[in-house]
């Protein structure tokens, strides 16, 4: 795993955006898994920034959402439908057939779920997975005693993730219980992970990813499994890994190529 320790979140931002960036240059049908969240939001910003500027062509570019709530109607504001056309979609310029989200109103969830992975197949396999991180560990909605080997399914919202994501509704009851997600398996087969975090109430669970035992009862350290996995970190973040002085030493001492 590549620990890449910056100042602060728009350090985290530009850094992200430049190697988001770097792989649609290299692919124009690049697939990129998207993840919502507050997480990702400079990112997203970042990179509309070099669409606006013509720096980047994004035209042919797919992507795969994480996750959807269960049962919010697609239309709503914070449905991860409407999240990710409105602060993905439009802002990055792609091609709307081409950006998915899973369905979390039909009426045959667990078909839906089938057919989500078999779209992310016939896409050729997303290129770059970025991910936030939950306070508790969690990746997607794989909330904690995920197997590292599930594929998209429909969780049920731990009550931590509930009340952090009530901030986006009028009231906590409001936030869905259930959801779909991709699994950790799922997660695990995009050729380059990129996890992103800022602030304090992440370093906890940033710790336990990066240093602690893989367990599932922490899914983030699936990244572990992972031979091509990158987080970007702000100071505060950071804060409680014990190997901060290795990470930013390897960062140094990159050879040319890049190593991890
Ligand atoms: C979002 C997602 C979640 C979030 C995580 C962190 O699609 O899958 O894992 O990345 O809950 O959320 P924020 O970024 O709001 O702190």
């Amino acid at each position: 795993m590549d620990v890449v320790i910056v100042e602060d979140p728009s350090a985290v931002a530009a850094y992200a955006a430049d190697r988001i960036a770097g792989v649609v240059r290299r692919r124009a049908g690049a697939v990129l898994g998207v993840a919502t969240g507050s997480s990702p939001l400079g990112i997203y910003a970042a990179l509309a920034e070099l669409v606006r500027a013509g720096q980047l062509d994004t035209s042919r570019v797919s992507a795969f959402a994480l996750d959807e709530y269960v049962g919010l109607d697609p239309a709503h504001p914070e449905s991860y439908h409407s999240v990710i056309a409105n602060m993905v979609t439009e802002p990055l310029g792609l091609d709307p057939e081409r950006v998915h989200v899973p369905d979390g109103i039909a009426s045959d969830l667990d078909a839906a779920c089938a057919d989500y992975e078999r779209r992310i197949r016939a896409a050729g396999g997303v290129d770059l997975q970025l991910l936030g991180i939950g306070a508790n560990g969690h990746i997607g909605f794989n909330e904690p005693t995920s197997s590292f080997a599930s594929r998209t399914r429909i969780k049920t919202l731990a009550p931590q993730t509930r009340a952090d994501n009530a901030r986006f509704f009028a009231t906590e009851a409001e936030v869905p219980v259930h959801c779909v997600t991709q699994g950790l398996g799922t997660i695990l087969q995009a050729r380059q992970l990129l996890l992103v975090a800022q602030g304090e109430q992440k370093a906890e669970a940033i710790a336990r990813m990066i240093e602690g035992p893989l367990a599932s009862v922490c899914p983030a350290t699936a990244l572990q499994l992972h031979r091509d996995a990158t987080v970007v970190i702000d100071r505060a973040a950071a804060s409680r890994l014990e190997l901060a002085d290795y990470y930013a030493y390897v960062q140094e001492q990159l050879p040319s190529g890049g190593a991890q």
